[in-house]
């Protein structure tokens, strides 16, 4: 009776476990096709691509189930997610996440007020600062799901709060929460956030 409980806690236990999480491990060698745009250990090269390493696990995956399901769209990456399974994006979103995200440089020009927006926010137009979800350094909180910013490249940031403002972006939910956010943005504001961010770690 004992084995038997015992053997049955192990079965479920084990499929509960590779359905939950993924494995950083089986995500790498599902990774080589990304890697020409996001760069094998997920720092892309070209300012377009986004930077994928350390973004946080919970982010990766929804926005891969996102691109996926078109409530996100990448032309770029159309048709590449098509025949992965659920444990195939949880695995790439493992393997990304596990790898060290490099960081670049601000522009000293427009540096000070990137930071100024980045921490204090636009209280007289009721924008919250950046810090209270993607923390004071960019680390961002993986649990909540909110990105990893630091390091990221400054022309992809401005492509995503432009995006966000414009409605092309309308994956952050219910809350609208970076569409309410960036609405509250000048194109001066997100050159210059999006610079601060670059250098930020
Ligand atoms: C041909 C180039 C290309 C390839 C190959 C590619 N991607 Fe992408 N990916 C992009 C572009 C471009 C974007 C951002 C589009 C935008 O501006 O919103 C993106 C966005 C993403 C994002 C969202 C990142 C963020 O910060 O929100 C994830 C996650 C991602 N890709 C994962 C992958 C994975 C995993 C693979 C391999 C299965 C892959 N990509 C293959 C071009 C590519
Ligand atoms: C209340 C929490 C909150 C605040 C405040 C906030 N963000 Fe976000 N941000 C999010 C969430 C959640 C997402 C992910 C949305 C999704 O799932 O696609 C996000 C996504 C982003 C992205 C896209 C990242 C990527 O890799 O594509 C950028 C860029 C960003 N935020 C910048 C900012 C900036 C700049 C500010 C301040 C002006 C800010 N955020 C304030 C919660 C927040």
């Amino acid at each position: 009776m004992r084995r038997i409980i015992v053997s049955l806690l192990l079965t479920v236990g084990i499929t509960g476990m590779a359905q939950a999480a993924g494995d950083p491990a089986a995500g790498q060698a599902k990774a080589a096709v990304c890697g020409a745009c996001h760069g094998p250990d997920g720092n892309s090269m070209a300012p377009i691509f986004p930077k994928l390493a350390g973004q946080g696990e919970r982010y990766l995956n929804k926005q891969l189930h996102d691109i996926k399901s078109g409530a996100r769209q990448v032309p770029e990456m159309t048709g590449l997610l098509t025949n992965l399974s659920d444990q195939d994006l949880a695995d790439l979103a493992a393997y990304f996440n596990s790898q060290h995200g490099s960081v670049g440089a601000a522009d000293d020009k427009v540096v000070a007020r990137g930071e100024a927006l980045f921490r204090g926010g636009k209280l007289d137009a009721g924008m919250p600062a950046c810090t209270g979800c993607h923390s004071p350094n960019g680390a961002g909180n993986a649990m909540a799901g909110f990105p990893h910013l630091g390091g990221q490249h400054a022309q992809y940031v401005t492509k995503q709060l432009t995006d966000f403002r414009e409605g092309n972006r309308t994956n952050d939910g219910d809350t609208m929460v970076m569409r309410s956010i960036a609405a509250k943005l000048s194109n001066k504001d997100i050159e210059a956030i999006a610079s601060y961010v670059q250098g930020l770690h």
